[in-house]
């Protein structure tokens, strides 16, 4: 396990998903050594922003890193328009990541919503391959349930396809079942004894709240999910990404975690909803 560390990364290419989603393809030896879930934090070239734009691992291959993005703001407009050849300074790998051997002999669930879709591929494709091992050190099976607005929103729609079973839902049905993930996971009867999952807030409260649900003394359901919060500094020192905690943190002994840190994953019964 490498430390985390400051790199000049050269874009290798970038291309548009949708109207204003972006794959951006990056030469770095961050490669090396990130694990899904994990992100990094890309630094705009503007002086006037000073903050790191963080943006996390969607996958790893031959020393390239691709992260998929949403333009939304100057920062990530200053990114939109790198192309080919140029170069990007970035820190990582940063936060915990998703842990693999909770994977282990289990039925996963994978819940990927919006901008939430990204980190899940990694994480998907390491469990596929885990899977094709075979043996103690495998899930037992890979359900990935991925959510959008709508069809012209879909972006890596076919990217899951070949990891397990894959099902879509849409708020407007225009893409696989119209409602939330929860909704399709209910629909279609999905059983797990684990779930991973990134998005939007009140959905990972509803995947957290559906696994508390579903859970019975004889078979918990493990949670893990990832919070996407706002961040500064992003490697804990401003307290500007806490989020409140069920149990004492070891950092600062209140109930309270930084994202960036301690997380961004979690294990949903640590997180106070
Ligand atoms: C750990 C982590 C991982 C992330 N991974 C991804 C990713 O893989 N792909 C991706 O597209 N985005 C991701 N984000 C969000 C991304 O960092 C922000 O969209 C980006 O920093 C916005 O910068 P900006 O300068 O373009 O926009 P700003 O000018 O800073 O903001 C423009 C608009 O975006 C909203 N916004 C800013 N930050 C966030 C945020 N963290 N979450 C939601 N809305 C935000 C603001 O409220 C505002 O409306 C991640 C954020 C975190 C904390
Ligand atoms: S963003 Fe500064 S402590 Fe997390």
């Amino acid at each position: 396990m490498y430390e985390k560390r400051e790199v000049t990364a050269r874009v290798e290419k970038q291309d548009s998903l949708t109207e204003d989603i972006r794959e951006l393809i990056l030469e770095t030896p961050l490669a090396e050594d990130a694990m899904p879930g994990q992100f990094v934090n890309l630094y705009c070239g503007d002086g006037a922003r000073l903050l790191p734009r963080p943006i996390s691992v969607c996958d790893v291959f031959s020393g390239r890193m691709k992260l998929v993005y949403r333009v939304v703001g100057a920062g990530t407009a200053e990114l939109a328009a790198l192309k080919a050849g140029d170069t990007v300074r970035m820190v990582g790998n940063l936060g915990n990541g998703y842990d693999p051997r909770t994977a282990f002999g289990k039925d996963v669930l994978v819940v990927g919503g919006g901008l939430g879709v990204p980190p899940m591929y990694y994480l998907s494709r390491l469990l596929h391959m885990l899977g094709l091992r075979g043996g103690a050190e495998s899930p037992a099976t890979l359900t990935m349930v991925l959510g959008y607005r709508d069809e012209a929103s879909t972006f890596m729609k076919l990217a899951f396809t070949g990891f397990g079973r894959v099902v879509f839902a849409s708020d407007d049905g225009s893409i696989g079942m119209k409602g939330t993930v929860v909704d399709a996971i209910r629909a279609e009867n999905i059983s797990c004894d684990v779930i991973y999952a990134c998005g939007p807030l009140p959905m990972l409260r509803a995947v957290a709240s559906y696994a508390r649900e579903k859970s019975t003394d004889e078979k918990n359901i493990k949670c893990y999910v990832s919070l996407e919060e706002r961040m500064a500094c992003g490697i804990g020192a401003c307290l500007g990404c806490v989020t409140k905690t069920t149990q004492p943190d070891e950092h600062s002994r209140v109930n309270n975690a930084r994202i960036c840190v301690e997380g961004p994953v979690f294990d949903a019964e640590m997180i106070a909803w």
